[in-house]
């Protein structure tokens, strides 16, 4: 359950572990949904929208889960689980529209160290910039869902809401894979799910021959007045298919009908 302490360690640390959100039955069937998924990519029997390590290697991160391709409507249920729509209504407020969901892996065969950023599509603004956008209310609610052990995503904690110090800086600009004093393991258990911010300044470091193999969801605040989007952004064009909505069960429409609204086409 989160509880009002998990809800306040985001606020100071920006992330929180917790255990015991969805059935021991919904973590086993993700778990399979999961597996083929991943196989039918490798295999190129699917392919939505996947990331991949180099060209056409391996995948580390499977978009398209809830598309009619895969097959597999549990992802758009677990999405509409209680537990995380009451979350994102307390965060994000009464208007929340879809985010993403997808399955962060690894290639096996090399590491795969993502370098440290936060997620503001500016790698170095000045102090007042970067303010202003930390200030900005929490415009995401996102968690991993741990299918084996993961131990990849590392974060400042509190980096969050403050600017960047000299020695971030000089590492998020000119030595990304370089350490950080403060950096943070969030290690996850199967079954265990870290809620964190993109705000923070983070990290996925992927290692040879250890798989990861992690869930990653998301709901989106509404902002007041929000323009429509100049261009759709390519990682979600495949969403405008109709296909894809009619697959979606009923509840999660207008999560998806608020997102569509956004987009020019
Ligand atoms: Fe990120």
């Amino acid at each position: 359950m989160i509880t009002a302490e998990h809800l306040d360690q985001y606020r100071q640390e920006g992330y929180f572990i917790v255990d015991d959100l969805i059935p021991k039955e919904m973590f086993e069937e993700l778990y399979a949904a999961c597996r083929r998924v991943k196989d039918k990519v490798r295999a190129g029997e699917v392919d939505v929208y996947t990331h991949w390590a180099a060209e056409k290697s391996e995948p580390w991160c499977i978009r398209g889960l809830i598309a009619p391709e895969f097959k597999e409507p549990l992802f758009a249920e677990y999405m509409l689980h209680k537990p995380f729509v009451d979350c994102a209504r307390q965060m994000l407020g009464d208007e929340f529209r879809l985010g993403w969901i997808d399955l962060r892996t690894n290639p096996h065969h090399e590491d795969f160290p993502g370098g440290w950023h936060r997620d503001i599509g500016n790698k170095d603004p000045s102090l007042e910039e970067e303010m202003e956008i930390l200030n900005q209310p929490v415009r995401d609610l996102r968690w991993y869902l741990a299918l084996i052990e993961d131990a990849c995503l590392q974060i400042v904690p509190g980096s969050h809401h403050r600017n960047r110090t000299e020695e971030e800086r000089e590492c998020l600009v000119n030595s990304p894979n370089s350490d950080l004093s403060g950096q943070k393991t969030i290690k996850l258990k199967p079954g265990q799910f870290g809620f964190w911010s993109g705000m923070t300044i983070h990290r996925g470091t992927m290692k040879k021959d250890v798989e990861r193999l992690t869930l990653a969801a998301s709901w989106r605040k509404c902002q007041a007045d929000e323009p429509v989007a100049e261009k759709v952004d390519g990682r979600f064009e495949w969403r405008l298919k109709e296909s894809v909505r009619a697959f979606l069960p009923a509840e999660m429409h207008i999560y998806y009908d608020r997102w569509r609204k956004l987009q020019p086409v």
